[in-house]
């Protein structure tokens, strides 16, 4: 009896499962064209569960590096999803709704949904999908507001109604750019994702992450969480970035972004797709034609907001570490980089000069003479940093910042209204809720209050991820709410929402911290910004750890943690690129690496990477394995004089660049262009070059190619073609097509190569930035086969506020053909121009000596170099306004 009636109770489960099996389509699927289904855990992905979500389940044997591969569980084509209405156009673009008839399988479908399709400009298009009934948590940054449809087009936009799908085709070659027919779209409350082909395997950015620039597409998984972890491959890192760059193997571009701050993960799969997985707000995505790879970031950074214009001083060489100890010990690292000579523009420290590491204080045994190092800093037109953390010590007695912040109500609340209290260094702390203007007025008045003592010139922001050494708070998180413990929570490091951060139902002035996190470290950024302009009335300089789309209009940022180790090395090239791509082109890493000691030749390769880093800035941790062994210095000074004298001559070339890289930053503010790009970038149609990441440009003409391997002392460079002169020497290298080159490079060399076609202006460098400024401006002429070359140069006081809007500054334009240079002033409202000296001009890649070279039409002396082909022309001394020509016959 009891065997009969297991017998029917068996078969009818395996005819249950059977008729599900067979009430989908589950044949026919090649492996890269199954979408995951069953994205959780292995512990938690079974067949049953599988099936039960209507999903078809294969096992496959195939599993990426990061234990990601084909899914076992995967969507029938016939998956039920949303059918949609007739679009209507409208001004705007289209319209329509999109309704699903069965619920899905986590809770809380939408069944009724809205999609509006905005044709935004010829290069943009933008699509909401979001829930019509409801209001749902949008990210509150301010992006383009647009209600009238362009009338012309790049692309076309397409729709199929049952099952719903939209898909963007570039009209110039019929390609496909986006299409979300390939998956179902899912659209839960705390569950919704959308899929979409991409057009080749080249994609990149997808940050904050530690990789290589262009992604593996073979079941790559990226987690966007911000979290206080040192950069490691596979992990989420301080900040979010769901933006990517996809270009075609014909070397069209477009890119595509998520404006959505929840927790959410990005999967890559070999098809070649991308699925977007989030946990919250709505579907609001930006396509961006491109087709070059730079338009491309110009086109997204108009909506997220473009860069900020840093201080001049802000591009010049910064040094810090943790562990100084002292002021006096701050100050005398500062007197020997003098006594080396070698260039630096900002001293730094690290939470060590706070009374017990509390914000607006300072060790009065250690540090109290700390005003006396901006003063001198000063003195030498050096400039001073510190760092400030978000976590404001709760329990200490008679401490302003934490007393006044309580009065006036500052701080982020647990789910029960009180401030939330969470552990970092002071010990317990509270985190002020920068979304609240209240929060910001208190921020101002600490920050002043300590500027009136210590009179810094920018703020280092640090531990805003928020960073926290517990998990949640001191009284861990509700643990029966669907904000803590979600349906789905994305693969982030430590399992968890909560994990080293904030509770999920902490609350902001202007929502719950579930949605808020990825914008905590940006709430910072803004206010920041602001509290610093209203204190110094001047340009702010702010670096922060944590990062969101349109960060870059408040300041720069730092990659983290990295080890001083040789690979650290060559993914902060990687990263320095993928920030640019996030219109955060005020980038650097911590140069001779964070963790860990340095060791001198690591050092000396590193300063010399370093020195091409937007920001660049040589930092140290504490202890080193562990308390209580402090970490070696590694300040240049540290090591032996070779390698001061190499470090020194490194940072005069960056000083001396500096002209150009300020102009790569105005045209970056201006149209969004990149500072620091890859070669792909300008030569987007080589297929060569679509990976090269072991080498990079500033802007479009100074290519950079380190070494980056421990003992070497050549370095092969992926040369495209064409003509590249030696920075140095003009010795050209001529391509005819593009391909590796092995470059000598001695230990005190870094090959740097100026691409034939372009002018960069430069100035004779001296220890500060300040002082380099005042030399005269110098212009090195590439000339190409033509003869011809073209740039420009960007100039203002280097420090004062608005300075662009308010039209206080120059720009002149070069151009090299006909045996002459021309120089135009365009543009002429920097107060000072007529003050401004052209010194020398040098031209590379003419052919053979000139016999007479005149400036302005009067007989100039003239150098030639025959072995190089380099003529030099000294001792100008025009006034720089007044400059027009150089001819030579
Ligand atoms: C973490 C930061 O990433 C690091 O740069 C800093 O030195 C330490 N916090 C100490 O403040």
């Amino acid at each position: 009896m009891f065997s009969t009636l297991k017998l029917i109770v068996c078969c009818f489960i395996v005819c249950a499962n059977i008729c599900r099996l067979h009430a989908k389509d589950c044949s026919v699927l090649s492996d890269d064209m199954k979408f995951d289904c069953q994205p959780e855990t292995d512990e938690f992905a079974t067949q049953d569960r599988c099936e039960q979500r209507g999903c078809c389940w294969q096992p496959a044997n195939s599993v990426s590096e990061n234990g990601d591969g084909v899914p076992y569980c995967f969507y029938p084509t016939d998956f039920a999803t949303y059918n949609m209405s007739t679009p209507e156009e409208t001004v705007f673009g289209y319209t329509a709704t999109l309704k699903r008839r069965t619920k899905g399988y986590y809770p809380n479908d939408i069944m009724a949904l809205k999609l509006d399709v905005y044709l935004e400009t010829e290069t943009r298009i933008h699509f909401k999908i979001y829930d019509p009934a409801n209001a749902r948590y949008e990210v509150p940054i301010k992006t383009p507001k647009v209600t009238k449809k362009v009338n012309v087009t790049d692309y076309d936009v397409k729709f199929k109604m049952n099952p719903f799908a939209i898909s963007v085709i570039r009209k110039s070659n019929n390609k496909v750019l986006f299409d979300t027919s390939l998956s179902p779209l899912i659209f839960a409350d705390q569950f919704i994702q959308i899929s979409s082909s991409l057009t080749s395997k080249n994609i990149y950015g997808l940050g904050e992450h530690q990789d290589k620039l262009a992604h593996d597409v073979t079941w790559k998984r990226f987690v966007f969480w911000a979290r206080d972890m040192p950069p490691d491959s596979g992990n989420n890192l301080y900040g979010s970035h769901p933006f990517y760059l996809n270009m075609d193997n014909s070397g069209n571009a477009h890119g595509v972004f998520l404006l959505n701050s929840n927790a959410m993960e990005v999967m890559l799969q070999p098809t070649p797709a991308v699925t977007f997985r989030t946990i919250g707000g709505i579907l609001d995505l930006y396509i961006f034609l491109g087709p070059k790879p730079d338009a491309v970031i110009q086109q997204y950074t108009e909506v997220i907001g473009r860069s900020y214009m840093p201080p001049y001083w802000g591009l010049g060489f910064h040094l810090c570490r943790w562990g100084y100890g002292s002021a006096e010990n701050t100050l005398n690292v500062v007197k020997k980089m003098r006594a080396a000579g070698i260039p630096q523009d900002t001293q730094w420290n690290d939470i060590d000069y706070m009374d017990q590491t509390r914000d607006w204080t300072l060790d009065k045994t250690h540090f109290n003479v700390l005003p006396s190092v901006p003063a001198d800093l000063h003195q030498h037109k050096q400039h001073y940093m510190m760092i400030i953390d978000p976590g404001i010590a709760s329990t200490a007695t008679n401490y302003g910042p934490y007393d006044d912040g309580i009065k006036k109500d500052v701080f982020v609340k647990d789910d029960q209204g009180k401030p939330i209290i969470g552990s970092v260094w002071p010990g317990k702390t509270a985190f002020p809720d920068f979304f609240n203007p209240a929060t910001v007025k208190w921020w101002e008045n600490w920050a002043r209050n300590f500027h009136d003592q210590v009179e810094f010139d920018g703020m280092w922001i640090d531990m805003n991820e928020p960073s926290n050494f517990i998990d949640g708070s001191t009284n861990g998180c509700p643990n029966n709410s669907t904000y803590e413990n979600p349906p789905y929570t994305p693969r982030v490091t430590g399992g968890k929402l909560w994990a080293k951060t904030l509770c999920m139902t902490a609350k902001h002035s202007i929502g719950l911290h579930y949605n808020l996190h990825n914008l905590y470290g940006y709430s910072e950024m803004v206010a920041t910004h602001q509290v610093l302009i209203n204190i110094r009335n001047k340009r702010p300089f702010i670096i922060s750890r944590s990062t969101f789309p349109g960060s870059g209009q408040y300041g720069g940022h730092w990659l983290g943690d990295n080890d001083s180790e040789w690979s650290d090395m060559y993914y902060s090239i990687t990263g320095i690129l993928s920030l640019n791509f996030f219109g955060i082109p005020l980038v650097g890493a911590d140069i001779c690496g964070f963790n860990g000691n340095s060791n001198e030749e690591l050092c000396q390769r590193w300063m010399q990477l370093g020195a091409f880093y937007p920001f660049s800035r040589n930092h140290n941790s504490l202890y080193c394995p562990s308390y209580p062994v402090m970490c070696k210095d590694q300040d240049p000074t540290a090591f032996s004089t070779a390698m001061q004298k190499s470090t020194a001559n490194v940072l005069k070339i960056r000083y001396a660049l500096l002209p150009y890289l300020y102009t790569l930053f105005y045209h970056s503010h201006i149209n969004g262009t990149t500072v620091a790009r890859p070669l792909f970038f300008e030569f987007p149609d080589d297929p060569m070059l679509a990976v090269v990441d072991k080498q990079f440009l500033w802007g479009s003409a100074l290519m950079i190619s380190p070494v980056i391997t421990k003992g070497a002392t050549t370095v092969d460079a992926m040369i495209p073609a064409g003509v590249w002169y030696d920075l140095i020497t003009g010795q050209a290298i001529n391509q005819p097509s593009t391909q590796s080159v092995r470059l000598d490079a001695p230990l005190d060399k870094i090959n740097l190569h100026v691409r034939a076609g372009y002018i960069l202006p430069w100035q004779y460098a001296n220890l500060t930035t300040t002082e380099t400024r005042m030399n005269p401006i110098n212009l090195l002429v590439a000339l190409d086969v033509k003869g011809q070359a073209a740039g420009d140069l960007y100039w203002d006081d280097g420090d004062s506020l608005d300075t662009v809007a308010k039209g206080a500054f120059s720009i002149w334009q070069f151009q090299a053909e006909n045996q002459q240079i021309k120089s135009n002033i365009i543009k002429d409202g920097f107060p000072s121009s007529s003050q401004m000296s052209l010194g020398e001009i040098k031209i590379f890649g003419l052919k053979s000596s000139p016999t007479q070279v005149s400036a302005n039409g009067k007989d100039v002396q003239f150098s030639y170099d025959t072995l190089y082909k380099v003529l030099t022309v000294t001792n100008l001394k025009l006034p720089f306004n007044k400059f027009n020509t150089l001819v030579w016959t």
